[in-house]
């Protein structure tokens, strides 16, 4: 079996800023409210770019740092819940425009914590010698299936994309990883897809929108975060203290405080991006490792875990060595 590391990361956010002001002019809401409530004071909203869009940029950056040519990659996942089209998948658009002629590529689902299925997937491949690099990515325009008049979920959610270069090593860079699922409790957050409507039956009722109860996904979140970050240190055999920082899915800075208290460390642990993106869904956590890595944040060696919980419901962690 080989291991698993991570050679670059690269990121990519559209222009076009909307602050909690802006939002006040779309739904009845207040920049008080969101910030309270959330923690999120922007976001950015596409202008027309749609997921492969951005989902390219950000593997084109990773790319080049990863001092790699198109063609030497072998696989590409990208995790989103808002893809171009049902098919072609959007990974293969990705292919497309970035020229990796050699790999195969498929998108994965598994809403907010998609980034970390998709590595999870992607390590595997490389861990039994079918794939040697991957690029793993996470992208959304959850703008274009957020409901404009829901003040619950249009002042929560952002677009943008982050990605991950990882490739075949001695050593190991992905010391543990895991993934979880609960479909019995899905209905909590939802994103129909086209109504079932055929030349037996019509669906008019179908609105192909993000609806969630808020309060549910809260308690979820608050309680995935610590049992996954405690999971793949025990896994690793390592403890908080051989942390430099845990990368939460930025959903918001309350479910953040609370897995702080949890854990029994303070908040300065977790690195917080999402005052200046919103929710990003599978987007959020490479966008912040990516950001990460442009600040000069951690260095060789560095051990950090990234944490994750979404629509499913899904979970999932991975600590990872820098
Ligand atoms: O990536 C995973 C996806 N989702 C999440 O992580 C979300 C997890 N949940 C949350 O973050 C929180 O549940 C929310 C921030 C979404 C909401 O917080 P809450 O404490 O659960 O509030 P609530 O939904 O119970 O709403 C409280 C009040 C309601 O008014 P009333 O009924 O008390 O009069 C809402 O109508 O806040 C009102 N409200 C708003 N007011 C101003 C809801 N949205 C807004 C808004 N602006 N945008």
């Amino acid at each position: 079996m080989k291991e698993v590391k991570i050679l670059s990361f690269g990121g990519y956010v559209p222009e076009r800023i909307v602050t909690n002001n802006e939002l006040m002019t779309v739904v009845e809401t207040t920049d008080e409210w969101i910030s309270s409530m959330t923690g999120i004071k922007e976001r950015r909203i596409s202008e027309g770019e749609n997921t492969s869009d951005l989902a390219a940029k950000a593997a084109k950056i990773a790319l080049e740092r990863a001092n790699l040519k198109p063609e030497d990659i072998d696989l590409i996942i990208l995790a989103t819940t808002s893809p171009d089209n049902f098919t072609p998948a959007s990974a293969c658009m990705v292919q497309g425009i970035i020229g990796a002629v050699n790999a195969f590529c498929f998108d994965m689902n598994a809403a907010c914590s998609g980034f970390l299925y998709a590595l999870n997937t992607a390590s595997q491949f490389i861990k039994t010698g079918q794939c040697k690099n991957a690029i793993v990515i996470g992208a959304e325009v959850l703008s274009k299936i957020v409901d404009w008049t829901d003040r619950n979920t249009c002042v929560l959610f952002g677009d943008g994309a982050g990605a991950v270069v990882i490739t075949a090593s001695e050593v190991p860079g992905i010391l543990s990883i895991h993934s979880g699922s609960d479909g019995s409790k899905g209905m909590v957050l939802t994103c129909p897809a086209t109504p079932l409507t055929n030349m037996l039956t019509k669906d008019e009722t179908t609105k192909c929108y993000i609806e969630m109860n808020g309060r549910e996904v809260f308690k979820f979140a608050a309680r995935v975060i610590p049992d996954s970050v405690e999971r793949v240190l025990k896994e690793a055999n390592l403890t908080l203290e051989d942390i430099k920082y845990i990368v939460p899915h930025q959903a918001n800075i309350r479910i953040i405080e609370s897995a702080s208290k949890k854990l029994g460390i303070g908040i300065d642990k977790f690195y917080v991006n999402l005052d200046k993106f919103g929710n990003t869904s599978a987007a959020s956590i490479p966008i912040a490792l990516n950001e990460m890595h442009e600040n000069g944040l951690f260095i060789k060696g560095d051990k950090i875990i990234a944490v994750g919980f979404g629509g499913g419901l899904t979970w999932g962690a991975a600590l990872i060595e820098i």
